[in-house]
């Protein structure tokens, strides 16, 4: 689709998030997504008040290897508002993942926010699969940084970075933030 018409004529919503890493959980709110939009994009969140463990450009990169040949996922940092950044991409959703009931209060609260700030752009809260209910980017780095296997908790594209910077730091545990 070149034309701006067409553009507009596709249904776009934005997966907001830090990942930091992208994991299952994450991997599984992408695909469910893509059931019910034509576009989704990922939108890593640069200016975050905690320094992550992968920068932007890796966070970035990592998405586009899981999702290689995926057209209708794009994927790039925002900084700002979120709905700011949402109504520059003319998206019509927000999509955010659900765990368990002790995520919902956190996205409620996202949710109303941001539809105070953007009427326009809907909130759609999606479930991940059973199997990653207890997965988190938090608890992956901890593990990982404490010498335990996430290898099933995250795509092969982090899993392998994440051994890269552990060579990096000569084999030894690296602060968890
Ligand atoms: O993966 P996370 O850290 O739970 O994602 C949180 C995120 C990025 C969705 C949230 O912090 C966000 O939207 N930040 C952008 C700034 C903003 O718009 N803040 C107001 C949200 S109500």
């Amino acid at each position: 689709m070149t034309s701006t018409t067409d553009q507009r004529l596709l249904r776009t919503a934005i997966f907001p998030g830090s990942f930091d890493p992208l994991t299952n959980g994450h991997v599984d709110i992408i695909r469910r997504a893509l059931r019910l939009f034509d576009r989704v994009v990922v939108a890593v969140l640069v200016n975050a008040s905690k320094e992550p463990y992968f920068t932007a450009a890796d966070r970035v990169a990592i998405v586009r290897e899981v999702f290689a040949g995926e057209a209708a996922v794009d994927v790039e940092t925002f900084d700002g508002l979120l709905v700011d950044y949402a109504r520059r991409r003319q998206a019509i959703a927000i999509v955010r993942g659900l765990r368990a009931v002790s995520d919902f209060e956190y996205e409620l609260q996202l949710a109303h926010m941001n539809r105070h700030l953007a009427p326009d752009v809907e909130t759609v809260l999606l479930m991940t699969d059973v199997a990653h209910t207890f997965i988190s980017s938090r608890l992956v780095k901890e593990v990982f940084s404490l010498g335990g296997e996430v290898a099933a908790f995250v795509p092969p594209a982090v899993e392998r970075r994440l051994q890269q910077t552990r060579e990096a730091t000569g084999g030894g545990p690296r602060v968890v933030r």
